[in-house]
C-alpha cells in the first residue's frame, strides 16, 4: 500500500513539473508576443506639434562654410542614421526602435521645423539633442545638412 502511495506521488509531481515547464513556455511567449506590439507602436507616426511645423527655418539659405552641420552630423548622428542618412548606421542594429530614413519621401515631406522639433526632443531610441546641441543655430546646420544627404 505505501509502495502505491509513493508511486501515485511521483506521478502528481511529474505532471506538476509538466505544468510549471509549460507555464514558463507560455509566459515566455506572452512577453515576447506583448514586446513585439511594443515595438510595432513604436512605428506610430511622429507628428511635431503644429507651431513647430509652422515653424520657419531661420537659416535656409545660410552657407554653413564652416560645415558646422556636417561636423556635428558626423559626430553625434552618422552611428545610427548613417553616413548617407539612410538609416543604416552601425548602431542602428543595437536599437529597438528602427532608425529613420533621411532620404526616404516620408521624411523629406515634412517642414524644416518639424525635423528640428524630432532631434530636439527626441522619442524611443532617438536621443534628445536639447542638452547635447544647446546652442540652436548648430542644431539648424545639422538641419541643413541632414536635408540634403
Ligand atoms: C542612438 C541612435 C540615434 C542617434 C545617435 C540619432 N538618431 Fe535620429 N532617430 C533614431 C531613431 C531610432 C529614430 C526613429 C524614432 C521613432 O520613430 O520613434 C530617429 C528619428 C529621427 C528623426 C525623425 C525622422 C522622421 O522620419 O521624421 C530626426 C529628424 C532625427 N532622428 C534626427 C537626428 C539627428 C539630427 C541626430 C544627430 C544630431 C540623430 N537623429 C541621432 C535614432 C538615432
Amino acid at each position: 500500500m505505501s509502495k502505491h502511495l509513493t508511486f501515485t506521488s511521483n506521478i502528481s509531481f511529474m505532471k506538476k513539473k509538466k505544468f510549471l515547464r509549460l507555464a514558463i513556455i507560455l509566459s515566455g511567449s506572452f512577453v515576447l508576443l506583448s514586446m513585439t506590439i511594443i515595438k510595432t507602436n513604436q512605428q506610430d507616426p511622429w507628428e511635431a506639434p503644429a507651431e513647430y511645423q509652422n515653424m520657419k527655418n531661420p537659416y535656409a539659405n545660410f552657407d554653413d562654410d564652416e560645415r558646422i552641420g556636417r561636423i556635428l552630423y558626423s559626430k553625434y548622428c552618422k552611428a545610427c542614421h548613417g553616413s548617407k542618412g539612410k538609416g543604416d548606421g552601425s548602431k542602428a542594429k543595437l536599437v529597438d526602435t528602427p532608425v529613420a530614413d533621411f532620404t526616404s519621401a516620408a521624411f523629406k515631406n515634412q517642414t524644416d521645423g518639424s525635423m528640428f522639433y524630432k532631434a530636439y526632443t527626441g522619442r524611443n531610441d532617438m536621443p534628445s539633442f536639447e542638452r547635447i546641441i544647446p546652442d540652436e543655430e548648430d542644431l539648424w546646420m545639422v538641419i541643413n545638412y541632414i536635408k540634403d544627404l
